[in-house]
């Protein structure tokens, strides 16, 4: 019988109000026991003590690019980089090529990931066919391949009505629709939040009301329909009075935050906010949506702190390095973030901004709850005994540079360059197997 025990860590599961100093117990691939002294007797012993011992991090939202995307990134780089930010489970996005909106695209990747096998990949599948946003892809036969919810992130579902349509089936099928909320009419030639840093740089900005007014028209269409939605990577003050007001009234609704909508504001692209020295019109600081000012990030905070935004992911979007290595206008937007994302939101951690509780609450149960991944996979998000194995070990104290030349990812696009950050995993484990330690 395969065994790991860890010992003396302390054991943070928020999804049972667990915060002890204790062992934790891993057999056959399954959490077997928490406790003083579980698994005594084990062979294969990790000591943890000092360390947080968390239910493996979640990531509901990440572009691993396979298929037809290799030169950005793969399934095996993509989970490489997981399991070092500490990710046991992440669910990729649709915007490949050819896009994940038929079943046998879904058996491929999952055929792919199982070779990898370094951790979960649950596939979310487009909501029109081709992401052409012209007519509905076969949810039903998608939903029986193993989609777990429907996007056409990268781009808004087109036309209302579709997106309408998408959120009635969503309904009988119970799985969500994941909603990228872009009034493409309001962003058209957009590259950067619309303020005064863009005024300044002579970039064409991006108006908050280009999230908004779609966040809005999602919510009316989820009131009507009762189908489940969650709104992707929501970035304004605006967009969680929505989110807010939408779940005052029992709309079934759910939202998620990126780190560096959290943790990051648009005077980075002047190199101010980042580490000293930090580059004019930094490429890698280009992200759809983009990078807010100060007064949205901090609304964001207190939406998750307070859980009206229900959870983090990652938005890991990896680009080659020609595609930002060029003119602010041309470059890709993206950021490349699954390695330094937990670093990065603890800083809210030691800011005192948000719970520690929370923080991974937001990156275990929070993101499973938010898209009902515990139907798929029982126990998922947490270390209830019988729950899958997967365990991430965090020095929540170690510091370290961030160098993207040693990412796992093929994206080297951060706008993190050099910044020191607080909190390192130093362990992650997915079905009771080691697959990343320092
Ligand atoms: O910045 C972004 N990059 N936002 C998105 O919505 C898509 C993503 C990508 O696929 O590169």
């Amino acid at each position: 019988m395969s065994s790991i025990a860890i010992r003396g860590g302390h054991i943070l599961d928020p999804s049972q109000g667990l915060d002890i100093v204790a062992d934790l117990l891993i057999v056959e691939g399954r959490i077997a026991a928490v406790g003083p002294d579980a698994g005594a007797d084990v062979r294969e012993v990790i000591d943890a003590s000092g360390l947080l011992v968390l239910p493996g991090l979640v990531d509901i939202h990440c572009h691993l690019r396979e298929p037809g995307l290799e030169h950005k990134e793969t399934i095996e780089t993509g989970a490489l980089a997981a399991v070092r930010g500490g990710f046991t489970t992440v669910c990729c996005m649709p915007n490949t090529e050819p896009p994940l909106d038929s079943a046998p695209t879904i058996r491929w990747l999952q055929g792919r990931v199982s070779q990898v096998g370094l951790v979960r990949v649950l596939p979310i599948a487009c909501v029109t066919r081709g992401r052409r946003g012209k007519e509905l892809a076969d949810l039903i036969e998608l939903a029986e391949a193993g989609a777990v919810a429907f996007s056409d992130d990268g781009e808004p579902v087109a036309e209302p009505q579709l997106l309408r349509l998408a959120l009635q089936y969503a309904s009988v099928l119970g799985l969500p629709i994941v909603e990228h909320c872009e009034d493409k009419s309001l962003s058209a030639g957009g590259v950067m939040h619309e303020g005064w840093v863009a005024t300044r740089l002579g970039l064409k900005g991006i108006p908050p009301a280009a999230e908004e007014a779609a966040v809005a028209r999602a919510i009316a269409l989820c009131a009507e329909t009762g189908g489940r939605l969650h709104l992707a990577h929501i970035s304004t003050a605006g967009s969680v009075g929505w989110l807010r007001l939408a779940k005052a009234q029992g709309i079934p609704i759910s939202a998620e935050v990126t780190p560096h909508h959290l943790c990051l504001t648009h005077e980075i692209i002047m190199g101010e906010g980042g580490v000293p020295g930090g580059l004019l019109y930094d490429t890698n600081a280009k992200v759809n949506p983009p990078l807010r000012p100060r007064a949205d990030a901090d609304a964001c905070v207190a939406a998750l702190a307070e859980g009206a935004i229900d959870c983090i992911a990652t938005d890991h979007a990896p680009h080659s390095v020609e595609e930002k290595l060029c003119e602010f206008d041309l470059a890709a937007f993206g950021i490349s973030s699954l390695e330094t994302a937990l670093a990065l939101c603890l800083s809210l951690v030691h800011q005192g901004r948000v719970s520690l509780g929370r923080l991974i609450e937001a990156m275990t149960i929070g993101p499973v709850r938010a898209l009902g991944l515990h139907r798929h996979v029982p126990g998922l998000g947490t270390l209830a005994v019988g729950a899958p194995g997967d365990v991430t070990i965090v020095d929540p104290e170690r510091e370290w540079r961030v160098e993207p030349d040693c990412f796992a990812s093929k994206g080297k696009n951060t706008p993190l360059a050099g910044r020191t950050l607080r909190g390192k995993v130093v362990c992650t484990i997915y079905g009771g197997k080691v697959v990343w330690k320092e």
